[in-house]
Formats: C-alpha cells, structure tokens, sequence
C-alpha cells in the first residue's frame, strides 16, 4: 500500500529520502532552504488571500511521519497563523461618511427612486458633524452652458461653498466640458423638456432632488443657460445663507394671462382665488425644496389640467408655494428680466448690450425689502443673455463686480 503510493508521488520519494538520510552539512543547508521557502510561501501566500479562509492542507507531507517534517510544518503553520494582519480580520469602520457621500451626479436611479430617496428629512435638526452650508446652482438648459466661461470666474476660490447641477435637455447636444471645468461631470440624468410644458416642472423637481442628495446644500437657485450673476460669490452666498424667506415670485393677475389659465377642473384642490402667477426662476430653502420634490397632489392636478397653453412654469410653484408655505415666501424673484418690449419672450441681451452703465443700472435698479428691512440689492442674477454676450461679459464684469480673481 505505502511503495503503491510512493509510486503515485515520486517527489515524495526524494523528499522522504532526505528526511530519512544521516544530517550532512548539505542536507542540513537543503533542509533550511526548504524551511525559508516554505516560510516564504506562506507568508507571500497570505498577504494574497488576505480575506479568504484557507486551511493549510499539509495531510500528503504528514505521511512521511517524519518528526523533523512534522516540526518544520508546525513551524510554518504557526507563522502563518501569526502574520495574518489583525486589520484584515475586522471589518472596515462603519461611520457617517458613506450615508454623507452623495452619489455621482450621473446616477441611474429613475426619477420615482430619485425623488424618494431625496425626500428624506432628519428629524434631529442639529447636525452631528462639521457642516458648512452650500448653494446649489441648478442650471435647466437646453445644451452647454454657454456663459459658462463667466460663471467659472464667479466661481473661482470658492470652493466648498457651491455645487452645480446641469439638467441638459437636449440630449443630442454634445456636452463636452474640459475637465478643469467647475461644470464637468456636473451634468444630470436628464429628459426632454418643452416649452411652456409640465415637463419642465418634472426638469426642476429632477434638479432639485438631485442636490438634496447632498445634504450641505442649503439653499437651491435655478438658472438658466441665459443667466449671468450680478455680484461676486461672497455677496451672493452671504444674500442667500442668511435670507429667512423663499425667493418664489407669486402674484394674482387678472385676465387672459392671468386667471385666464385656470381651469374649473382643478377645483377643489386649486380654487381661482389661490391661483398665482411668477417667474420660473426660483431660489428656496432646504425644507421648501422637500416639500416641493414631495408634493403628489397640485403636481397631479396641474399635470392632469395645466398643459401647453397654461403655461405650467408660471403657475406650479406660485400657487402651490403661496397655498401651502406662504408666510415664509418674499413673493419675489431674485432674477431680474425685462418684459418692457411685450410678447411672450422677455429682451434678450447681445453684444452691444453690455456696458458698465447697462450692468450697474442692473445692479442697482430699485430698493427691495431683504429679511423685513430695506435693502439696496433686488436682484442677485439677470436674464436673457446670448452667447453673443460674453466677450464683453468677460472683460468687463469680473472687474465691475469684485470678482475673487
Ligand atoms: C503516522 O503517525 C500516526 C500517529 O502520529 C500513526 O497513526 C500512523 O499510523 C503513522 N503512519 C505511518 C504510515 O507510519
Ligand atoms: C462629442 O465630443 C467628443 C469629444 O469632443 C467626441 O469624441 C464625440 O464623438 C462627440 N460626440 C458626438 C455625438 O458628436
Ligand atoms: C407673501 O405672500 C404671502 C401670502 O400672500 C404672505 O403671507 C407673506 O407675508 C408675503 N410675504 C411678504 C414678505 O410680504
Ligand atoms: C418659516 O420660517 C421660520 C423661521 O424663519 C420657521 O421657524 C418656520 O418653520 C418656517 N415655516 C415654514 C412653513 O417653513
Ligand atoms: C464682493 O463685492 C463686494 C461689493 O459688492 C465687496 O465689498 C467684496 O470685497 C467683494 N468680495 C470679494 C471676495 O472680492
């Protein structure tokens, strides 16, 4: 039975005969190689197989029942079992980081798994960790941010105060951005959006339920890709973080473009007399945000009954931000437009629009009441501007408005 195996193993053979032959110089040396290469390997092989429970399965070499193999092995094992780093045993700490980390902006969670999941609201309100509240800015464009240049330099030395969003509609437009841009890889799963229609609602909720995922940010701007800031970033930042109301225009207007727009069929949820109208251009807080991302009910309705010809951009958030959370609303945008040449789109600024007289009139256009009190700044940012625009931007902005540079 035992020469059957031998046969079976011839390198056994050798080896049985080394343990078994008188301890020469040269066999002590084999001997000793053997040891260190053994010790190697297991050393080498348990850094490789760090999470994998092996059982070092010695049984073929045991059969020689050679009290010196038996040793040497046992040795081994023991190393073995020592060096195992200790770290690798346990399990990485488990802290906040992970839950705090929000998801790349390129996620691909549909919009009902997004809207849940941003939804969630701690009911602790203090925060047990080091936080310093950011501005989200959620550009709804139809391709590339074309003032993007502009924005750069808003935005440039203040990192860790800011994040951007980019809902791209048109997905046909080849959005590339250079990847020192402060836009790149900023871009959002995005969907069509059309003119005037509900989708363009469902384009704001998507922004804004993407930048709830990040729980820094505090307060929550949408732009569009015709809008340039008015002044710096700190001023911007400081106007926002410390504003206790929302910035959602709401007013009642009577007539075609007005109360015009309400239908019957949203009664009683929406009566006319809490219909409103205001700018698509919104800024709220984080609480407002939930609320908005969260409502189902005006949503529906205005979904079901305010398509196309209503203009659903101009009602949604009025009515439903008046209804619901009134008290805390200015009524008022930050985003500054002029509807003075009529017709259903407001002027839009090309080249020989912008001088330093145009954008500081911009600036300092009227007095506004800012937390209960009068306050010189209206607006933070302004509309149309064209691509046409931005040489003259560029040159002449950064300076007029103390841009960090
Ligand atoms: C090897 O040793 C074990 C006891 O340690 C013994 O039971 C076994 O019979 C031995 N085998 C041979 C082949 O000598
Ligand atoms: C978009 O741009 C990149 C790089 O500029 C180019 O490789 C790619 O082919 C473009 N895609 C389309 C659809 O034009
Ligand atoms: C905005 O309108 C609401 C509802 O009409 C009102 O309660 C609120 O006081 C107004 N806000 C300001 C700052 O006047
Ligand atoms: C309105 O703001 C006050 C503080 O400015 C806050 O205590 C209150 O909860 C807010 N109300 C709503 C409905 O957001
Ligand atoms: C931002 O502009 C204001 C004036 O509007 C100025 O006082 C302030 O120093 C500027 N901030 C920076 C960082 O340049």
């Amino acid at each position: 039975m035992k020469t059957n195996q031998n046969h079976q193993n011839p390198s056994l053979i050798s080896l049985f005969k080394l343990f078994n032959a008188p301890l020469h110089l040269s066999n002590l040396l084999s001997l000793m190689l053997f040891f260190v290469f053994g010790l190697c390997f297991g050393i080498i092989l348990t850094f490789h197989l760090k999470n994998v429970s092996f059982n070092l399965q010695f049984t073929q070499f045991s059969r020689s029942n050679t009290t010196t193999t038996e040793a040497a092995l046992a040795a081994i094992s023991d190393l073995v079992t020592v060096t195992v780093p200790e770290a690798t045993l346990t399990p990485e700490k488990v802290g906040l980081r992970s839950y705090l980390t929000p998801p790349e902006p390129m996620h691909d969670m549909t919009d009902e798994e997004l809207i849940w999941r941003a939804s969630m609201a701690p009911k602790v309100r203090d925060y047990p960790f080091e936080r310093t509240p950011k501005i989200a800015f959620m550009f709804l464009t139809r391709g590339p941010v074309v003032l993007a240049p502009l924005w750069e330099k808003f935005f440039k030395g203040n990192d860790g105060l800011y994040s951007i969003y980019v809902h791209s509609s048109d997905s046909s437009a080849n959005v590339t951005v250079p990847e020192d841009s402060v836009f790149y890889g900023r871009r959002i799963p995005s969907k069509d959006v059309e003119w005037g229609k509900v989708n363009m609602i469902e384009a704001e909720r998507r922004l804004l339920a993407n930048a709830l995922l990040d729980f820094s940010n505090q307060r929550f701007v949408l732009l569009s890709e015709a809008c340039i800031p008015l002044f710096n970033f700190s001023t911007v930042y400081t106007y926002l973080i410390n504003s206790k109301h929302n910035f959602v225009e709401s007013y009642d207007l009577e007539g075609p473009v007005g109360r015009g727009r309400y239908s019957p069929k949203m009664a009683p949820t929406v009566d006319i007399e809490e219909w409103r109208k205001g700018s698509q251009w919104f800024e709220m807080d984080r609480d407002l945000a939930i609320e908005v991302i969260s409502d189902k009910m005006y949503f529906s309705v205005f979904h079901d009954f305010c398509d196309g010809q209503c203009y659903a951009d101009e009602h949604y958030l009025p009515t439903f931000v008046t209804k619901i959370f009134g008290q805390n609303n200015s009524n008022r945008t930050l985003t500054s437009v002029d509807w003075a040449k009529g017709g259903p789109h407001p002027t839009r600024y090309t080249r020989n629009d912008v001088t330093v007289e145009f954008l500081v009139k911009l600036r300092n256009d009227r007095s506004c009441e800012y937390n209960g009190e009068k306050n010189h700044i209206c607006h933070l940012f302004a509309r149309k501007f064209t691509s046409h625009a931005l040489d003259r931007l560029l040159r002449i902005a950064p300076k007029l408005m103390q841009f960090n540079l």
